[in-house]
């Protein structure tokens, strides 16, 4: 897609990911309103882009609608939106308390659904719609201690594979699954101690992958563990 003059969401913006995002789509001559649930990040990225940010929070789908809604409002239609919010859990499936079991795929499935089916509309109505949602390597590889998280990002590739087929006429779709990342994403998990990771891959790097593959139209970015590199995939 031609980013120059995007009409863009980037939802999940406070996110190390999201602000990467944010600032690279801006500086390749996007209009970028940010969305997200604290105020104060927000406030200042959006100063960077003359815009004014947009509030939700993922586990309150209706906050998703009323966020999407102001944005389209704001920028007079929308032509790109990624979605950058999830949130991490740790320990064994069976200890996994309810509570936090919820709010994971609350935050990680039910709230970029609804940020999603929210955009749809104006995306379909736009001559570029692109939706761009960060998944995670996990969709592809079910990790010990992770089963809830990696089951919600399994659940997200699902959707968006069945998304894009139903609406290929409409917008495209790109997912994003990156592997371990050097964001901290892991000290901020609703539960747990993580188990042993691999060393972290830059955020950056995903940052210019994805932006490279929004250019391309790719469908999914997958991890290549031979090459070890982001590389667009099919499916
Ligand atoms: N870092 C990795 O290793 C890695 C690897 C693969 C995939 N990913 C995925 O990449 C995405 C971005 O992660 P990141 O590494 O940039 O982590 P991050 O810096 O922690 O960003 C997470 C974002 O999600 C937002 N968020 C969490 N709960 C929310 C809620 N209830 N409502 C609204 N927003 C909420 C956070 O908002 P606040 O600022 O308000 O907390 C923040 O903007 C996530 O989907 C993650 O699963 C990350």
């Amino acid at each position: 897609m031609d980013l120059d003059g995007a009409r863009t969401l980037v939802a999940g913006a406070s996110g190390a990911l999201g602000t990467g995002l944010a600032q690279a789509l801006h500086a390749r001559g996007a209009r970028v309103v940010v969305g997200g649930r604290r105020r104060e990040p927000l406030d200042v990225l959006a100063a960077q882009f003359a815009t004014a940010p947009v509030l939700f929070d993922a586990v309150d789908g209706d906050s998703c609608r009323r966020a999407v809604d102001e944005a389209v409002e704001a920028l007079g239609g929308l032509d790109l939106l990624v979605v950058c919010v999830g949130v991490a859990a740790f320990g064994p499936a069976l200890e996994a308390d309810a509570a936090v079991v919820d709010e994971l795929f609350a935050v990680n499935v039910l709230g970029p659904m609804s940020l999603v089916r929210a955009a749809a509309p104006a995306l379909a109505a736009s001559d570029r719609g692109r939706v761009a949602v960060l998944s995670a390597i996990l969709a592809d590889l079910p990790t010990n201690q992770m089963a809830e998280y990696s089951a919600t990002k399994a659940a997200l590739s699902s959707w968006l594979e069945v998304l894009r087929r139903e609406n290929r006429r409409a917008f495209g779709v790109l997912d994003v699954r990156p592997p371990h990342l050097d964001t901290g994403l892991e000290t901020r998990a609703l539960a747990g101690t993580p188990p042993p990771l691999p060393d972290p891959r830059s955020a950056g790097e995903v940052v210019e992958a994805t932006v490279a593959a929004l250019v391309d139209d790719v469908r999914v970015l997958g991890w290549d563990p031979k090459e070890k590199k982001l590389v667009s995939r099919a499916s």
